[in-house]
């Protein structure tokens, strides 16, 4: 039996049928439904997309009220355990896991690719000193679709994937230069012996040594961490790279617009939010003071709470654990403390209870890369290298999906209407 629903036009007294399909309607059902013939027809509003389907997606499953988070199916708790960001990565991209030889030419190529053109060393070395490593990213990232115009040729898989290795390449190298810059400090060139997140670590932290060793269990947790901001379905900068992909320009001026969206305080910020907290609460005998301001309204509690997680953030969950394995090689983090104790309180109180507040992504995170000696600006850097291989899957799912269009929302109109223009010599006599 075909589900749908029916609706009455209270206007017209007439009633419709809308097919409903995998638990939506089309908003283009609403739109036949008409006051008078002249009428333009009805329209959802939505402002932030609450409650809009924009595409169908086989990329990444999320059961906010379960805290199950699954890439291409896979849950996300396996894939942090035994598996690494570039198998993640081509899972993302791919659809499905690498064979061996696979496995080993997507690593060789990535790997390849690592080396960007030297006029993108120039561009990145103009910004001024104290420039945000995000405003560099952005910029540079758009910056290289000058450097591979074929990139605009969106419609040849073997070009779409030459740009895919290209980008998740790349971006260590552009977010390590921007660390650097920042520092005064000389870039330093990619590693191919290294490993992908051995390689990033050379590239940050590399000094007059010939070769830098990178700490391995620094290197896994960081892969961890990458894996587990890999992909979220449809948030905030996806749908920036879905909106401007949808014009079909290439993928770099899509990623770009991604890192610009992820830049935003309610994106990509609240990690560096939560360690300013930490700071400010300084010690565990201070929380329950600053639980009561919370309960009062005074401030929020960063770090809790998601619109999509009314349960355990499965992300959080695993980069706890991910903070235990770096403190073993940098010494403990005394906010971690502070951290614990505040959990624990907030999950027993009624307040956080009722209102389904657990720990999200960014309550642990900010603690680790501080311990990695990573200033505050550099933490959305990070997350926006994790990312690229979700943007660029939710990129290639948008431009081989007959069903998209240009993204082009509705308004409702609310300004004038018909006005006449009377010029400057006239209006100021
Ligand atoms: N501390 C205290 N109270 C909170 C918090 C919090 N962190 N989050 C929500 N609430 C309360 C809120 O006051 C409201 O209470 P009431 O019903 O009495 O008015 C209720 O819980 C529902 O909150 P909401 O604002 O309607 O929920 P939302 O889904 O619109 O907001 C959120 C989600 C993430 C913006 C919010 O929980 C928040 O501001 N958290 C702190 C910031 C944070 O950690 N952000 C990182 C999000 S995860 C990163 C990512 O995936 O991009």
């Amino acid at each position: 039996m075909t589900e749908s629903l029916t609706v009455r036009d209270n206007r017209t007294g007439v009633e419709y049928d809308i097919p409903i399909t995998d638990g939506t309607i089309r908003a283009a059902d609403l739109g036949k439904i008409k006051a008078n013939e002249d009428n333009p027809g009805l329209a959802v509003y939505d402002p932030g997309f609450v409650n809009t389907a924009s595409c169908r997606s086989s990329v990444t499953y999320i059961d906010g009220d379960k805290g199950v988070l699954e890439y291409r199916g896979y849950p996300i708790e396996q894939l942090a355990e035994k598996s690494n960001f570039l198998e993640v990565s081509y899972l993302l991209v791919h659809g499905d896991l690498p064979t061996k030889e696979e496995y080993d030419a997507w690593v060789h190529e990535i790997t390849y690719h690592t080396f960007v053109h030297e006029n993108i060393k120039e561009f990145m070395q103009g910004f001024r000193y104290d420039a945000h490593p995000m405003g560099m990213l952005m910029a540079s990232v758009g910056a290289m679709s000058t450097f591979y115009p074929d990139a605009a040729n969106i419609s040849d898989p073997d070009n779409r994937r030459l740009q895919i290795i290209r980008l998740i390449a790349k971006m260590p190298t552009l977010g390590a230069w921007a660390f650097r810059h920042a520092q005064g400090k000389p870039y330093v060139y990619p590693d191919n012996d290294l490993s992908y997140t051995g390689n990033f670590l050379s590239m940050l932290f590399k000094m007059s040594e010939s070769k830098y060793a990178p700490d391995e269990r620094i290197a896994k947790a960081l892969d961890t961490l990458f894996i587990l901001h890999a992909d979220h379905e449809q948030n905030a900068s996806a749908n920036a790279v879905r909106s401007v992909g949808s014009t079909q320009v290439d993928p770099y001026s899509s990623v770009a617009a991604g890192v610009g969206a992820l830049f935003g305080p309610l994106h990509g910020g609240a990690n560096e939010a939560v360690l300013r907290m930490l700071r400010r609460i300084g010690k565990v005998e201070n929380i329950p003071a600053f639980i009561e301001g919370v309960k009062a309204g005074n401030e929020r509690l960063m770090g809790f709470g998601h619109r999509v997680y009314k349960n355990y953030d499965p992300r959080a969950k695993l980069i706890k654990q991910q903070a235990y394995n770096v403190f073993e090689v940098t010494g403990t983090n005394p906010l971690l403390d502070i951290a614990q104790e505040l959990e624990k309180i907030a999950l027993e109180d009624e307040y956080f209870v009722s209102r389904k507040l657990y720990p999200n992504v960014d309550f642990y995170s900010g603690l680790i890369y501080e311990a990695l000696e990573f200033p505050p600006e550099m933490f959305t850097v990070l997350f926006a290298i994790g990312r690229t291989p979700g943007w660029l899957s939710q990129w290639l799912e948008l431009v081989q999906d007959k069903e998209q269009k240009i993204a082009r929302p509705k308004q409702i109109y609310t300004g004038e209407r018909g006005l006449t223009f009377v010029p400057r010599d006239v209006r100021w006599a």
